[in-house]
């Protein structure tokens, strides 16, 4: 069913309505449309990506971007040989595949790169590609330190190469739709978002399995480690570095960089906000996956954008699962997103009964308050207001193909991608202040003036 309901039209709908949410149907959702992949496009409209790091998520985008109209993969590069299979696998040819990603950055073949590497390769691979000429569509979280983030932004605009960052949800036709709602004003005054994600399971909590042939034979252990101070290749624990990067913060961000940067990339979007929190407070511990993690595996933070602002408390937890969800609340009622859903529970924000206190009255003021109030307030019989909440549904906010598509737009035709390198940055500063806040156990600050985060 299409939705053709205007923005006027639903705030007509949904204009005086008190009380819970009333039973109504759910108003699908129609996502971008996206040609099919053609045959037959001539070779000057296709756009000839490369890509970095063909792991986990690598292998996904690759999956998704090379069903896009006019996309084609043109090279592969990763630091372990299998993952050179994997990507002849997925593309079905053998490309060409090569250990080095400088290989990529010269090879004139190739319009712009994606890059799936882990955290603490982000910013090297990300300034290389742009001073090189080349666009690029790196993952989420953009950066794996502040410093990081500042030296991407400066590279990014220097070079005026496009820059997208992989959190997919801002290219999501459900969040696009929270966005037009929640500046629509139809919550009224905005007091407090909340949003959290729970899992409970060793794969949630990143204890993935590495490569059982990982070996220094088909790996590139010491250019992995990057900046790293180096360990020597240990055939017990580095296949573990190697698969579980995530849970050191010499590699990764922990469930900040992983889960919370979501979580602050689609709030920021809706909320149309693009600066960093002003401050930071945040709690955690590592309560369940005691494995030799030096990252909390329980993270809750809150965060204060500022004087007027509301504020924003966000949830992580990997040691009880929940589902992951927004909740904006304000003076008007409650806007639910989740990752298919997006629901309104109107709230009229005025009195519904007399007020309570008037049970400390005498009798006779009590009495003559109540019939003023009856008076005033009750409704003609028959003409009882009627509530009307709103639920839409649409295709899950984790789809990347749209997210692909945008950037594969933006290197096409040079136009403004969704989620380039300053809102990459505010949305990562927000995980490193949680980070910071939790390992020094005080609230922290971003300082603009020093790029730095104080305590
Ligand atoms: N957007 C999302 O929903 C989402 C989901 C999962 C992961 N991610 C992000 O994707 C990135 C990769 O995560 P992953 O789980 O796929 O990691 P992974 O460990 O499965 O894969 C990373 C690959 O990068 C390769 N690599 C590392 N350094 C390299 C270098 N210098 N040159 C070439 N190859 C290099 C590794 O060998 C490995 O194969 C991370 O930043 C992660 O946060 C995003």
């Amino acid at each position: 069913m299409k939705n053709d309901l205007t923005r006027r039209e639903f705030l007509q709908r949904s204009a005086g309505a008190a009380g819970a949410l009333a039973a109504s149907p759910a108003i699908f959702l129609e996502p971008e449309h996206i040609p099919l992949p053609l045959q037959s496009m001539a070779p000057s409209d296709r756009v000839r990506f490369g890509i970095i790091g063909i792991g986990m998520q690598g292998s996904g985008l690759l999956r998704d971007a090379i069903q896009l109209p006019g996309v084609e993969c043109v090279a592969a590069c990763d630091l372990y040989d299998g993952r050179h299979t994997l990507a002849q696998e997925i593309v079905g040819s053998k490309i060409p595949a090569t250990r080095r990603y400088k290989d990529l950055l010269d090879n004139k073949e190739i319009d712009c790169l994606i890059a799936a590497v882990p955290d603490h390769w982000h910013r090297q691979v990300v300034v290389d590609a742009v001073s090189a000429g080349k666009d690029i569509y790196c993952e989420k979280p953009m950066s794996h330190s502040a410093a990081d983030g500042v030296a991407m932004v400066a590279a990014a605009k220097k070079t005026g190469r496009v820059v997208q960052i992989g959190s997919q949800r801002v290219s999501s036709v459900l969040c696009a739709k929270a966005k037009e709602l929640l500046s629509s004003g139809i919550l009224g005054t905005l007091t407090l978002v909340e949003g959290s994600l729970g899992r409970n399971d060793p794969t949630g909590a990143w204890e993935y399995p590495p490569p059982p042939d990982l070996s220094l034979s088909n790996f590139d252990w010491d250019t992995w480690q990057g900046e790293v101070p180096k360990r020597p290749w240990d055939p017990d624990t580095s296949p573990k570095y190697f698969a579980r990067w995530r849970c050191w913060k010499e590699y990764g961000t922990g469930v900040a960089g992983d889960l919370l940067v979501h979580l602050v990339s689609g709030m920021n979007y809706m909320l149309g906000w693009n600066e960093p929190p002003k401050r930071a407070m945040a709690l955690g511990d590592i309560l369940r996956f005691k494995d030799g993690r030096n990252m909390p595996d329980v993270h809750a933070t809150l965060f204060d954008y500022g004087q007027g602002r509301a504020p924003v408390y966000l949830r992580l937890n990997l040691g009880c699962d929940t589902p992951e969800i927004y909740r904006f609340q304000g003076s008007k009622g409650i806007l639910e997103v989740t990752e298919y859903t997006i629901t309104y529970f109107p709230q009229s924000g005025e009195d519904e009964s007399p007020s309570y206190y008037t049970s400390g009255y005498p009798h006779a003021l009590r009495e003559a308050y109540l019939k003023k109030w009856h008076e005033e307030h009750d409704p003609k019989p028959g003409k009882e207001p009627v509530t009307e909440g709103f639920s839409y549904r649409g295709a899950s906010w984790d789809e990347e193909k749209p997210h692909l598509w945008r950037f594969f737009q933006g290197v096409k035709n040079h136009q403004q991608v969704t989620e380039d390198a300053v809102f990459g940055h505010h949305a990562a500063l927000a995980c490193h202040m949680a980070n910071e806040s939790y390992f020094r156990k005080a609230a922290v600050t971003w300082d603009a003036a020093t790029n730095t985060i104080k305590s």
